[in-house]
């Protein structure tokens, strides 16, 4: 009898990334390989990789550093993801003890890629195929209690200082049969939220159905109870959509809505195709539809040619957006990408000190806006063990984590806790009702 082999793998970047990580386990598991999380144990040690932003990079090179003490004679350590497709061999050549690199086409050659390696053989496997979605390939999931289903992979938009379109080819969705089908076998496994994945989500379109009947679809699957999509486009909110939203039961009251910068003449070098205006406009639309609806983004800053002037006008959008939170970036250059040819560099100390600004307006918005909740109840889903206290984490479904006490059996379970104090940017919550709500509301 052959000894199963083990593979460990540590996910970089975004929540497609650790989609994806479940599908190479999936499809490692159908050639006899079994998942570690320990790399000291692995025959296989794999990293899967971010090329966003220049420090996702480094942190790669510097972990993928770390991690050679592990790698035993005889071992295979491989580099996938956005990083391994946008450097290719490239990578090969500056990281010697990496044995092959995949980008997120290639991931059905990976145990073939593993062989090779055995032999000594050192591939790049970077070749986009515009058909895969890994239909025949069941993910096993990481996480039990909520799970991502990719429905669109690539991205067909051309935002000027974004690697995405260079990394992961151009746009495709799946058969919408096909993600209810995923769909209902994660619920049928007892999972009863999912969030739907694409670089632009809300374009999602088979052929036949758009992405209306796609929340719709996906609400109706016996079991599931919320239905979460990341992230949209401002340009893809039709009427449909967002009716469908409003008239779906399970999906949430969250929508993360990339915004990049307030100001229209850095919006339009960007390429982003919308204004200032035309942006809020679909804000209003959204929050028109769906009362109470929480609004999240991502605010580039120091993007060529940002002026004081601009800079001021995303920090007046934040305010004026009200946004529960923000993920804020400096911008970084991208080799390969349009921007890189826009000449008027901004200096990084000035990007830095925007940056800094910036998180103090989102954060002063958050925090008076979380302050008001405190006090209000909602339901929730307890989500895992929080990492101080004793407690447990729980996520309401306009996405706000709630800390609660209660015991790890409760994990998965739906409560209705009373918020009782903010950090600012999360809660502490107590349980109104003793009993699970499931209970409560059947
Ligand atoms: N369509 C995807 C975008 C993925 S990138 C989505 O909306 O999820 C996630 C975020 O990273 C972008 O919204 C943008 O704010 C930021 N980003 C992308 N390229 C960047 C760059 N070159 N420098 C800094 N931030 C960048
Ligand atoms: Fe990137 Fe713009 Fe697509 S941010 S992922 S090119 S929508």
């Amino acid at each position: 009898m052959t000894e199963m082999k083990r593979v460990y793998i540590e996910t970089y970047g975004c929540q497609m990334n650790v989609a994806d990580t479940d599908l190479i386990i999936g499809l490692l598991g159908r050639s006899g390989y079994t998942a570690t999380d320990s790399p000291g144990e692995a025959d296989v040690i794999l990293v899967n990789t971010c090329a966003i932003r220049d420090n996702a990079e480094q942190r790669v090179y510097g972990r993928v550093g770390e991690l050679k003490r592990y790698k035993r004679p005889g071992d295979v350590m491989g580099i996938v993801g956005c990083m391994a497709q946008r450097l290719g061999r490239t990578l090969l050549d500056r990281v010697p003890h990496v044995d092959f690199v995949a980008g997120p086409d290639g991931y059905r050659m990976l145990s073939e890629l593993i062989l090779r390696a055995g032999d000594g053989e050192r591939s790049a496997e970077v070749g986009f195929k515009s058909w895969e979605h890994y239909e025949d390939v069941p993910p096993v999931p990481s996480n039990k209690v909520a799970a991502f289903v990719t429905v669109q992979r690539g991205c067909n938009y051309r935002c000027t200082f974004c690697v995405v379109p260079m990394t992961r080819g151009p746009e495709r969705s799946r058969k919408l049969a096909d993600v209810v089908r995923e769909v209902e076998r994660v619920a049928a496994s007892g999972t009863t939220e999912v969030t739907l994945l694409g670089q632009t989500v809300n374009s999602y379109h088979d052929g036949v159905r758009d992405f209306a009947d796609l929340l719709r679809a996906v609400g109706e699957v016996d079991g599931i109870r919320r239905v979460r999509f990341t992230s949209p486009h401002p340009n893809d909110f039709s009427h449909r959509v967002i009716e469908a939203m409003a008239q779906v039961p399970e999906v949430c009251e969250h929508v993360h809505l990339p915004m990049q910068s307030g100001s229209s003449r850095v919006l339009k070098r960007m390429l982003r195709r919308y204004t200032r205006e035309s942006y809020l406009e679909c804000v209003d639309r959204l929050r028109a539809a769906v009362p109470d609806l929480a609004i999240t983004t991502d605010i580039i800053v120091g993007f060529p040619g940002e002026t004081e002037d601009d800079f001021l006008a995303t920090d007046s959008l934040v305010r004026e957006v009200q946004f529960d939170n923000a993920f804020t970036f400096k911008y970084s250059v991208r080799d390969g990408t349009p921007a890189v040819k826009i000449r008027e560099h901004v200096p990084d100390e000035l990007a830095g000190e925007r940056l800094e600004r910036l998180i103090g307006t989102v954060r002063e918005v958050a925090r008076r806006k979380n302050a008001n909740l405190v006090g209000s109840t909602h339901e929730v889903l307890v989500e895992k063990e929080a990492r101080r206290g004793g407690l447990l984490q729980s996520r309401t479904r306009a996405n706000k984590i709630v800390l609660i006490e209660g015991s790890a059996e409760t994990i998965g379970s739906y409560r209705l806790v009373r918020l009782t104090g903010t950090t600012g940017s999360t809660f502490t919550g107590v349980p109104v009702a003793g009993r699970e709500l499931a209970v409560l509301v059947e």
